[in-house]
Formats: C-alpha cells, structure tokens, sequence
C-alpha cells in the first residue's frame, strides 16, 4: 500500500526540484522567515477575510507563497519555514480544523488546502531560483486518528485511517502525558487531552523506525527540501533521531519545549540543532519592561555557548505560532525594537515569524495567528519592517567582514546601569536597553576595547557615527529607550543600502579583510526573478529520478 501511494509521487518526478544545499553550515549564515502556509497568502490574492478565532483554514497556499517571495526576500530573509506539508484529519475536532498542519492523517499524501505536489516543487524551485532554502516542518511524535477526535474512549480509538500505520500496535498504549519530570512519560504517552488525544507513534519498533527513516529520505528528495523543523522532538527517545537525521540528509532543528538549557543541551548531540527556547524565555522577560533583568538573559546565553554542541546554528527567535506575540505583552515600540534586534545579534540563526514587521500583537494561540494577506504585504510605512531589513542587512555585512562573526560567540561588555546591555561580536556591538521610550533618565553605553583605534563606527538603526577612542572604547547615550547597532563605517558599502552617505567601504571584502572576498559589505534587496528560466540542472533531476525509482522499488 505505501508502495502505491508513493508511485503517485513517482509519476511528477521530472519536475523534481533539487536539493540547494542544507548542511549546518549551509544554514549558519541565513535567516529564516517563519510562516503559517494556511495564514501568509492566498493564491487569488483576494481581500478574504481570516477570523483566527473561529480555528479553520483560511485558505493560504503554497501558490500563495511561492507569488509573494518578493515581499520576504525584500525583508531580508533567504531561507522559510513552511508549515508541515502531509495530509491532516479532515474532520472540525475539539480544538477546530488542522488548518495548522500539525495533525498528521497520512504522510504518504500532501494536505491539498494547500495545493498540488507540482505546487509545492514549484515553490522549492522558486525558491532555489532566488538562492532561498525551504525548511519544512515535520510531525514524528503523533498523528490525529479519525475517531479519536471525538472521544479518547479505548473501544473507539479507530486508527484505520492513519497512513502508513493503521494498527493500534503502531501506537503507544493509550496514556496522555502527566509528568513532564518523567522522561519515560513525555516519550511513550501521549500528547493532547482526552477531547483530542494525539496518537503517540511507537518510535522505538524498528519496522517503524525504518519505515519513517524511508518516508524522509523521499519527502525531503521529492520536493528538493533543505532543512527540517521537527515538531515535538523531545517528545520521542534521543536515540531515535541520529539514523533520522542522516536519512533526511539536511539541516535539523528540533523543537524541544523547555527552558532549561541543561535539559535542551543533549538534543543538540542528535539533531543539528534546536529552537533556543531557553532564550527565548529570558529574551522576552528581560525586555517586556523596564524592570525586566538582563541577568537571567545573560546566565541563559552564558550557559548555551557552555552546553550546545553548535551554538551558532540554534533558532534565535523572539515569536512563534505557539507563544503570545511580544506585542500582546507591550507595545512600547522602543522595547519592541530591542527584543526584535537580539536573534540578529545573536550566536544563532535568526527565525522571524510572520506577522512580527507588521506589528501583528495577536496572544495566546490561536490569536497569534493572523493571516498576512489583510496587511497587502505592505513594506512601506512599516517602522518593524525597516527595523527587520536593516537588522538582516547588517548582519550580512557583518558576516562579508569578518569570515570568524558567525562561529565567533558573543561576549557581554558589563554595563553599570542595569537597564543596558552591551554585546561583542566583531565585527558589530550591540547596545540594547529595557529603558523603555519614555524613560527621562540619562544612561550610556560604555565598552572598553570593542573597536580599532578611533575608527568610526555605524549605529545603522539611525545612521549616526560614533567614533571610538584611542583605546578602542566607546560611550553612548541612549536617546529614547532605542536600541543601537554599530558597525565600522568600513564595513558598509558607500553604494549599499545599510546607510550610504557615512559607508566607507569599497565593494567586495571590506578592509578588515576577513570577509570571503566575494561579497559586498552592503546588500542589495533582489528583486524578483519571476519564474522565467529553470534554475535546477536537468542532469540532477534525472539523476533524482534514479534514485527515487530506486526508493519507491524499497518500498
Ligand atoms: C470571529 O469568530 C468568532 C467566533 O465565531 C466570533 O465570535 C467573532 O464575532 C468573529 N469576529 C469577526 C470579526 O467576525
Ligand atoms: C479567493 O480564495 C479564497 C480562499 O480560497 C476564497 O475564499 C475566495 O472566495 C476567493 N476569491 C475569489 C474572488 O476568487
Ligand atoms: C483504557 O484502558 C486502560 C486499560 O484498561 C485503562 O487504564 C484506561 O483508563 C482506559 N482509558 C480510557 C480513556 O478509558
Ligand atoms: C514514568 O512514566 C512511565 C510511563 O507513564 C510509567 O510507567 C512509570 O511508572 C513512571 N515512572 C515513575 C518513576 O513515575
Ligand atoms: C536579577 O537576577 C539575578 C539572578 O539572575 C539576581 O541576583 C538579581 O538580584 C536580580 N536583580 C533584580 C534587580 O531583580
Ligand atoms: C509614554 O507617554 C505617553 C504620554 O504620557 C503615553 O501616552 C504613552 O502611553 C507612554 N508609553 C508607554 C509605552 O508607556
Ligand atoms: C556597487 O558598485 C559595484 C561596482 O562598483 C557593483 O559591483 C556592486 O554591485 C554595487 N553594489 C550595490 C549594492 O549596488
Ligand atoms: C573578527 O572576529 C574575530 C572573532 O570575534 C575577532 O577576534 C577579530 O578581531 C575580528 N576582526 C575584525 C577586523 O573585526
């Protein structure tokens, strides 16, 4: 039966988009746009209205994407993260409709709400056009049983319709998870509640272990996929996720749920990486108001650099589409802008979600999932839109100008005034505050031996210069609770877009001549290719067709 579901596949394999790339240190220098596919566009572009509270698709398309691409290369962004892509239960449960992705029904099938399997190639294709990486995001831990929506009862729970496993001996016993001290506990029982129980895949059976090894060999070859965002991933043994991994052959990013840095640390021994939640836990305390305490920030970063086994490539990220926007816990723009600037300043790789540069302040799930399109993907008069480009712009320069940013980790310049946090990472510093925009009171920035000599650095949020003292130092005041980036003026480009008129930069490497001596210190925002032209070989293609023969004949 997989075997015939997959030659469904097997027939639109020519169009087969190849693979970019997708290694760790493919993605460390990227930036990722996080979006809902049932909430970014629509294919028809049409004034649809999406009520986040009624919990049912919108109507977004991969289509949809693929027409806006534009917008999020404009913003920056050369890497998205797309919701899961497998067919999810039809049925209007307890919780609403799988508008999301993240109830699984058949992975051998796309969830056509949003498009065909040539659509979604079209997209990969577009993408890769552009230099763009797709990261889909995949469900391991459970599927949603046709039934089970219902009621958890035993002698009703009906896996007949889930696809490739439809025994109950695929699934862990019935248990939901209730003790999340209880490691045996979060992996073998179940997610979700007893009005929605979501069926817990028995992931240590070696059939089925093979079986999902296989099912992500071919997803990520087919649709040319190249990297992936695992759901729920501490929810399934560690040892399952090696063999996994090295199936799908692309970047990995976990999602593990925790604060605690010690318990996150061990998943980035199996997977590529993980979503830093424990930052984004002291990120979003720490800059919500003025009496937010940037030691907790600092011990949780401290203690990251110390335990990940690859801090550069974790998921920086401030928003997601399960936690309260920042914007619902203050809109005071001048602490909005901090926040927003620290997954760019970070060791990590930056993860904005959608909505965010439009100032979307939607809550708790499901009002944090407005739909994009209502905004007609405006980047004009959008001050969170500038803030994203600039903070993308420079952190590319910063990354043409010293080839060692990326892997180097950040240092923390002790700040006085508790209210200020300074951050060291050549060739940029950052000086943040949660002092808030109406703060009267006088602070400065003061950093010691964090330039060259009276070089003359860039804050480029404002485009004023500073220049450093004779030891390097410098001292800023902070003006209206906003943050500061510097960057020497050597490293921006005098034809650039990341304020021109005080670069002192050349094209090509800057003159810290660390830079790969390709790049321009200054980016450009592409515009876009349009679909004209096939970026992909033919040669690879057919060769993809080859192998994937070779894997449908395995199945
Ligand atoms: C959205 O849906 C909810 C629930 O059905 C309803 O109460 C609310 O009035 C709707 N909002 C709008 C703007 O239509
Ligand atoms: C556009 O697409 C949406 C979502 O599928 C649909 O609800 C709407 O009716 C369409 N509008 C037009 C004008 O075709
Ligand atoms: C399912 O059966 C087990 C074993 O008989 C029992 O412990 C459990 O409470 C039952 N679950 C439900 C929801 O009835
Ligand atoms: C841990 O959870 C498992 C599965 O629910 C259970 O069988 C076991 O008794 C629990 N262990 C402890 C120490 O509570
Ligand atoms: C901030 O947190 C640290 C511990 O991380 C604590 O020692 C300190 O007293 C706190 N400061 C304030 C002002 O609450
Ligand atoms: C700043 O002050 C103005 C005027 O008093 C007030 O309207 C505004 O809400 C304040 N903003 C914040 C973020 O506190
Ligand atoms: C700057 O000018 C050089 C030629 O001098 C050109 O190669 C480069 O693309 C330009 N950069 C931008 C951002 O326009
Ligand atoms: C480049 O980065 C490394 C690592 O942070 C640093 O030691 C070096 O001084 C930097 N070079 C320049 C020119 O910024």
């Amino acid at each position: 039966m997989f075997a015939t579901r997959f030659s469904v596949f097997s027939v639109i394999l020519l169009a087969v988009p190849t693979t970019l790339a997708g290694s760790a240190s493919d993605w460390r220098g990227r930036a990722i746009y996080q979006l809902l596919t049932d909430r970014f566009s629509l294919s028809n572009d049409s004034a649809t209205p999406c009520n986040t509270t009624q919990v049912q698709y919108c109507g977004g398309t991969w289509n949809g994407i693929t027409n806006h691409l534009d917008y999020i290369q404009g913003l920056g962004f050369d890497s998205i993260w797309i919701s899961p892509v497998v067919a999810n239960v039809e049925q209007t449960t307890a919780y609403g409709q799988a508008y999301h992705g993240y109830w699984a029904q058949d992975i051998t099938s796309l969830n056509a709400h949003f498009g065909t399997a040539d659509d979604l190639k079209a997209l990969s294709s577009a993408l890769h056009k552009r230099n763009m990486y797709l990261m889909v995001d995949i469900v391991v831990n459970h599927f949603v049983s046709t039934s089970s929506v219902a009621t958890s009862d035993n002698a009703t729970l009906d896996f007949s319709k889930l696809v490739p496993f439809s025994k109950a001996t695929d699934f862990h016993p019935y248990c939901l998870v209730t003790d999340y001290n209880n490691q045996t506990n979060v992996e073998q029982c179940w997610l979700g509640d007893e009005h929605l129980p979501l069926a817990d895949l028995n992931t240590e059976d070696p059939s089925i272990v093979s079986t999902m090894n296989n099912w992500i060999e071919g997803l990520v070859k087919s649709y040319g996929i190249d990297g992936l965002r695992i759901d729920t991933a501490k929810h399934i043994r560690k040892d399952f996720w090696p063999a996994f991994a090295k199936a799908a052959g692309v970047f990995t990013m976990g999602e593990v749920l925790i604060g605690d840095v010690g318990y996150a640390a061990p998943y980035t021994e199996v997977l590529d990486s993980v979503l830093d939640y424990p930052n984004y836990y002291t990120l979003t305390s720490s800059f919500s108001s003025q009496t937010g305490n940037f030691s907790a920030l600092i011990s949780s970063v401290t203690a990251s650099q110390q335990s990940y086994s690859t801090p550069s490539v974790v998921g920086s990220f401030l928003e997601n589409h399960d936690n309260p926007r920042f914007q619902s816990i203050t809109q005071d723009i001048s602490l909005v802008k901090n926040a927003m600037t620290w997954p760019f300043i970070q060791d990590g790789i930056p993860i904005l979600y959608q909505g965010q540069e439009q100032g979307f302040t939607g809550g708790a799930e499901p009002s944090n999932r407005e739909a994009l399109w209502p905004t007609a993907f405006q980047m004009s008069n959008k001050p969170l839109v500038a803030h994203v480009t600039t903070l993308n712009a420079v952190r590319k320069a910063a990354a043409a100008a010293n080839s060692s940013f990326l892997t180097t980790p950040l240092k923390f310049i002790t700040q006085q005034d508790p209210s200020l946090l300074a951050v060291s990472k050549p060739p940029l510093i950052a000086l943040l505050t949660n002092l808030g925009s109406n703060s009267t009171k006088s602070s400065t920035w003061v950093a010691s031996g964090v330039a060259s000599a009276n070089e003359v650095l860039v804050d480029v949020l404002s485009c004023a210069t500073v220049k450093a003292d004779g030891s390097g130092g410098v001292s800023v005041a902070v003006v209206g609770g906003l943050p500061q980036v510097l960057i020497p003026a050597s490293a921006l480009a005098k034809n650039g877009t990341v304020c021109p008129s005080v670069a002192t930069g050349s094209t090509g490497s800057s003159s810290s001549g660390g830079g790969s001596g390709k790049k321009s210190g200054a980016i450009s925002i592409r515009s876009g290719l349009g679909f004209e032209g096939m970026g992909d070989g033919w040669v690879v293609r057919v060769l993809g067709v080859v192998l994937l023969g070779f894997l449908a004949q395995g199945w």
